[in-house]
């Protein structure tokens, strides 16, 4: 008797996953890497229809989704509730599932905590984070136990007050050197892969070239090995200001918004529902509905 599992065990890939080390030979070959957010179950499956490769439960959700105005207050339950939802959607997409601030910061422990708790209750296939210098330990530990993890730098925007707000990194001859140090660092400490936000292309290229692990750009240039932009940012459904390295693929939001106006006019001049909208019932069993109410009303 063969004994099979029936789902595959947490940290085990699924059938038809893209292979972790996939990303790394796609490099070797200068195959671009293609990333998306996704925050729910219709966006993931999208993205995998659509072919990408990484499918990001970012941590913008807290803007994007949730209508906060930074991405701090996501919390841990918030993010394992959405990539539970894309983990259901996304089957060969690799889904890394992005850890709020609070939720890495305090300690190892706590940070490996977390990160086990999207592999095992969300089913996500790594974790990214932000930062060099002490998350580095975070890192080792998450690694060490099997769980794969993508890193980030330049503009990491849990961090963005201490960075001076949202704008590009790396952009001095010495911030750019603390820039490849920590990407140096990163890739020593385990990571897969790393982000690299709103960081000078030049800069970005050559972190690129010192690195065995992908990078994967946002503002970045053309010469990182992959991409990734913010859903609702490609698909033109954020109302905020776009930073400079968006490119709108769709007005996803004007669709919306016409089609809900359409619906408003509809139903405020009787034009829905039609008929092919409603059900219908046997003549006989509606007459003898009429006649048992019409009785009920003169009781
Ligand atoms: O949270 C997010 O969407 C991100 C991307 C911008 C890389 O971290």
């Amino acid at each position: 008797m063969s004994i099979r599992p029936q789902k595959p065990a947490p940290a085990t890939p699924a059938p038809g996953k893209l292979p972790l080390t996939e990303l790394a030979e796609m490099k070797q070959r200068g195959q671009r890497i293609v990333m998306v957010t996704a925050y729910d179950a219709p966006g993931g499956r999208l993205a995998d229809q659509a072919g990408v490769d990484l499918v990001l439960v970012g941590d913008s959700a807290a803007m994007t989704v949730l209508g906060h105005d930074s991405t701090v207050p996501a919390t841990m339950d918030e993010m394992v509730m959405l990539t539970r939802a894309v983990t259901r959607g996304a089957r060969r997409p690799l889904v890394v599932a992005d850890m709020p601030f609070g939720s890495f910061q305090v300690s190892d422990e706590e940070a490996l905590r977390n990160a086990i708790r999207f592999v095992k209750e969300a089913g996500a296939d790594a974790v990214k984070l932000e930062g060099g210098g002490p998350m580095l330990s975070r890192v080792r530990a998450i690694v060490g136990a099997g769980i794969p993890v993508m890193g980030h730098l330049g503009l990491t925007p849990q961090s963005a007050t201490m960075l001076g707000g949202y704008k590009a990194q790396g952009r001095s001859a010495e911030k750019a050197l603390a820039l490849l140090a920590d990407a140096r660092a990163l890739e020593a400490a385990g990571c897969f892969s790393l982000v690299l936000e709103a960081v000078p292309a030049p800069v970005a290229k050559r972190v690129t070239d010192r690195l065995e692990i992908p990078t994967i750009g946002i503002g970045a240039g053309a010469d990182c090995d992959g991409q990734v932009l913010v859903w609702h940012d490609l698909l033109g459904l954020y109302d905020g200001r776009a930073a400079r390295f968006v490119k709108r693929y769709a007005d996803v939001g004007d669709t919306i918004r016409s089609a809900l106006e359409s619906f408003a006019t509809d139903v405020r001049e009787r034009r829905f529902p039609e008929e092919q909208h409603t059900y219908s019932m046997p003549n006989e069993e509606l007459a003898v509905f009429d006649e048992a109410a019409a009785l009920q009303r003169r009781e």
